[in-house]
């Protein structure tokens, strides 16, 4: 077979649900030893797409060649027999199994008594491992695993069944930049072996880091498709939203302004040592550090999720110790955890009741709900995050993956938090909406509330956050702010501890 000949070739495959066409009569070809990204905003119809390739969804038209041969797959099992495997947004793996059962799931070598043969099983994944070039706790059970470790069991999981196409939804969204090139590593050694590679995510500098070629969806349709090499960031993120990007960028605080929380020497066990930080009134501050640093523990002890082990909260000058959330939530302090899933979006109930959940007390007057407030202020939030929805009324469930995370944002900033407390704000959120929500969070703290946002893309903080803080192993190594504000120094910290003239300075409470 040719190499130019697609391995995958997808022809005006269309996908409707009610009241939206997710895949829009979309052509889409993957060749073997590739990898594809395929980019849009959140709702364009990726997720939906993939989930027709690997048959955990039935499309309504078009056609689907697998080596030229159409096919048309009625369960995940057929496409993965026929050697596609998808690696979906949330992983399925049974976490109570170890990895060499996860890995084997389903075809588990057996005796001639049917047994299972151990010791056959754990040459097998141990090759399969070796493949990848990665090492795994064979006889650990899959839910002690990092996100990263499960990651690459799935993989395993699709390479134990020969699988000729990979297909990734937005494996990065959960990662760190040191899992991140250990998967980036495995995933070019598969293109290697000619496996053909389909990559989706949201963080453009990624693509242009792995990708041989892109394509992009828009609104269901096709919106082009390029080699890497002949596109610019910039065409694919007009591709994408249909226009081009301001630059948002961080404004400094008024060193003159009310210190809204001081927390010093708080430290928490296993988590946490010694951390001192203040935040003044219309201050965006960020913390950066690698993951497991210490940062998403030290925002949940501020915010009365864990209990510190020592040190002291000031809020607007006042001694705070929260025994839950519910008291922060009181006093006005909001969180926006890392991980949206377990953060109680009620999935079956409609998008307005989710965004208006914390905030009721302000759609009420005297115990009677006011529709017509909440249902602006909900349509204002749609409209400004650019969330994919018919309207109020659609079901949380039925919103693509990036378009829920928004949803718990718009529930905290609805809320008017006087602190807002951010870990990783736009995790899974494509570029427009992350433009509309630095706005958002910049309007806040034009109006006076103070921010503190952790997160993993060094360039977010950059663009938001006119002093940075670095968190390693527990500890604040570091803070940079005006003119010490650079890129290298920040990665020096977060990697080495940093400079020795960086040590963090203690604003005066
Ligand atoms: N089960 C469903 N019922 C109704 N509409 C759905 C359903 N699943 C998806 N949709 C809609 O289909 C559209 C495409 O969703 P899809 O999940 O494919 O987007 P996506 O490109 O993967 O977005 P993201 O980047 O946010 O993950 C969205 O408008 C979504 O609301
Ligand atoms: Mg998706």
């Amino acid at each position: 077979m040719n190499v130019e000949t697609p391995v995958l070739d997808v022809a005006a495959v269309t996908r409707r649900f009610p009241g939206v066409t997710a895949v829009d009569g979309v052509d889409f070809a993957v060749r073997a030893g590739e990898i594809h990204a395929l980019l849009g905003e959140n709702g364009a119809g990726k997720s939906t797409l993939i989930k027709i390739l690997g048959g955990a969804l039935r499309k309504d038209g078009g056609v689907i060649r697998l080596n030229g041969e159409p096919v048309d797959f009625h369960s995940p099992s057929a496409a993965l027999a026929a050697g596609i495997a998808v690696i979906y947004q949330e992983l399925v793996l049974c976490p109570h199994l170890s990895v060499a059962e996860n890995i084997l799931m389903g075809h588990l070598p057996r005796t001639a008594g049917l047994a299972v043969d151990w010791p056959a099983a754990n040459r097998r994944v141990a090759e399969l491992l070796a493949q990848l070039g990665v090492t795994l706790p064979l006889n650990a059970p899959v839910g002690r695993l990092s996100t990263a470790q499960q990651q690459l069991v799935e993989i395993a999981k699709a390479l134990s069944r020969d699988s000729r196409i990979l297909i990734l939804d937005e494996p990065s969204a959960t990662l760190g930049q040191r899992d991140l090139d250990h998967l980036f590593a495995v995933i070019r050694r598969l293109r290697g072996q000619g496996v053909a590679i389909v990559y989706i995510s949201h963080r453009l500098e990624e693509i242009f880091a792995i990708a041989d070629r892109v394509t992009v969806l828009k609104d269901g349709r096709l919106a082009g498709h390029w080699p890497i090499a002949e596109v610019t960031m910039q065409r694919l993120v007009r591709a994408m939203t249909g226009r081009d990007l301001g630059v948002v960028t961080g404004r400094e605080g008024d060193a003159a302004a009310p210190v809204r929380l001081a927390v010093r020497n708080l430290s928490r066990k296993g988590a946490f040592a010694d951390v001192s930080l203040s935040l003044r009134a219309g201050e965006i501050v960020g913390i950066a550090g690698l993951v497991g640093s210490g940062r998403t523990e030290l925002l949940r002890a501020i915010f009365g999720a864990d209990q510190p082990d020592a040190g002291t909260i000031e809020v607007d000058g006042q001694p705070a110790r929260f025994r839950s959330p519910a008291q922060a939530l009181r006093r006005g302090l909001g969180l926006l955890p890392e991980d949206r899933k377990t953060q109680g979006l009620l999935l079956d109930r409609a998008l307005r009741e989710n965004v208006s959940l914390a905030s009721l007390r302000r759609f009420t007057r005297f115990g009677f709900l006011r529709p017509a407030a909440e249902e602006r202020v909900v349509r204002e939030l749609i409209d400004d995050l650019h969330i994919a929805a018919r309207g109020p009324g659609q079901p949380v469930m039925t919103l693509s993956g990036g378009n829920q995370q928004k949803v718990v944002l718009a529930r905290w900033l609805a809320r008017r938090c006087g602190i807002l407390l951010f870990d990783e704000p736009t995790r899974g959120v494509d570029v427009g909406a992350k433009e509309e929500i630095y706005r958002l969070i910049h309007a806040l703290a034009a109006e006076g509330a103070a921010v503190l946002i952790v997160s993993s893309e060094l360039k977010e903080l950059f663009a938001i956050c006119p002093r940075i803080l670095v968190m390693r192993e527990g500890r604040l190594v570091g803070e940079f702010a005006g003119l010490d504000l650079r890129e290298d120094d920040v990665v020096d910290a977060m990697l080495m501890g940093g400079r020795a003239d960086a040590a963090p300075t203690i604003a005066a409470g």
